[in-house]
């Protein structure tokens, strides 16, 4: 810890190792595989901070295996946290959006590595050229497979509930960090004078109950009959509680989640006509989400079971997915049923 003026600086590094007893079983590799997602992080904020301004706006005339537009920045990020994940000797393979099957890490050291990584390297890209915020999601657990021999596809589909850390970042007005390793939630902010993720919220905890739901209307006519009663309920009139609730909705996951997270409230992306089994991918996107809520104390569904007990099938397997305060969480899974 470093004080500064009067200011108590504890960087994600220093937490890091002061937080290294929680999990007696490691020493040091999975601090160390954070480390340096942080500092992958701080890479891809720059770039995103000068999106506009250097050539990295705009289609990068690539679609990925979703048959989305890939972004420049897509790319970009996809590359730089490949990298790191590769170079930091702990990770023997990852699972990203951005490819169709997993990526085995074949040097010597990486294959010793203990973890895998899946990822969402930048989530709500359509938004980058419009500068809204956007972010970036990991999901880690320890390897099934012998370490020292390539990683498998097994590896990569285990439920959410064995997932040893989760992480995401938020590039918005300022860019944050947040992680769980199963012992609670702490956000750091980065401090861009020293380059540093600062700790700035410690042990976050959401409100059971929260007044703001987040969801895309637009999808009104698609969503199921539970789905639009719901929507319904939130622009009731009831005077013993918060409702009439507010609408708040950016069209990035990470953005959307991070201000209900705080502030208390609720985020659906239901299945619907359209998109029978929802739009979000369980394994990059769902389940490192529901970790995150679940540690601060919130609630993660698919509407009708825990996000973290399913078993994934596929890497890019698709889910319904409601996330944030407890109470409104399992309220929408009593509309469903
Ligand atoms: P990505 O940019 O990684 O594909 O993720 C976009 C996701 C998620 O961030 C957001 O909540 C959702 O797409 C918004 O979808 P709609 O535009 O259909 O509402
Ligand atoms: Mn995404
Ligand atoms: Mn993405």
């Amino acid at each position: 810890m470093i004080v500064m003026n009067s200011y108590k600086i504890t960087t994600l590094n220093d937490f890091i190792t002061l937080r290294q007893k929680d999990f007696p079983y490691a020493k040091g590799e999975l601090s160390s595989l954070l480390s340096h997602i942080g500092t992958a992080a701080k890479i891809v904020n720059k770039k995103i901070n000068k999106a506009g301004l250097v050539d990295i706006i705009g289609k990068a005339g690539m679609v990925n295996i979703q048959g989305e537009n890939q972004q420049k920045l897509d790319v970009f990020a996809d590359k730089v946290f490949t990298d790191a994940l590769r170079s930091s000797g702990e990770c023997c393979g990852i699972a990203t959006e951005e490819n169709q099957n997993e990526i085995v890490f074949s040097d010597k050291l990486a294959k010793k590595g203990k973890y895998i990584v899946s990822m969402d390297p930048l989530d709500g890209s359509s938004n980058i050229d419009y500068n809204v915020s956007v972010g970036s999601i990991f999901s880690i657990y320890r390897r099934i497979t012998p370490r020292g021999k390539s990683v498998k596809n097994e590896d990569f589909l285990q439920p959410g509930s064995q997932q040893v850390a989760a992480v995401y970042v938020i590039y918005g007005s300022s860019t944050m960090l947040v992680y769980t390793t199963g012992n609670g939630v702490n956000g750091f902010t980065l401090d861009p004078s020293i380059g540093e993720f600062c700790l700035s919220h410690p042990s976050i905890k959401t409100p059971e109950e929260g007044k703001i739901y987040s969801i895309n209307e637009g999808n009104y006519i698609y969503f199921p009959a539970g789905i639009k009663k719901y929507i319904k309920y939130c622009q009731e009139k009831d005077d013993n509680s918060a409702r009439p609730y507010t609408s708040r909705y950016i069209g990035s996951l990470v953005s959307d989640f991070h201000r209900n997270l705080l502030m208390g409230g609720v985020f659906l992306y239901p299945s619907n006509d359209k998109m029978p089994q929802g739009k979000l991918r369980l394994v990059y996107e769902c389940n490192p989400i529901a970790f995150i809520a679940e540690q601060a104390g919130g609630a993660a569904s698919d509407g009708m079971s825990r996000i973290l007990d399913i078993s994934p099938g596929s890497l890019h397997q698709r889910s319904p997915f409601y996330a944030g305060s407890k109470n409104m969480v399992h309220r929408i899974e009593e509309f469903l049923r």
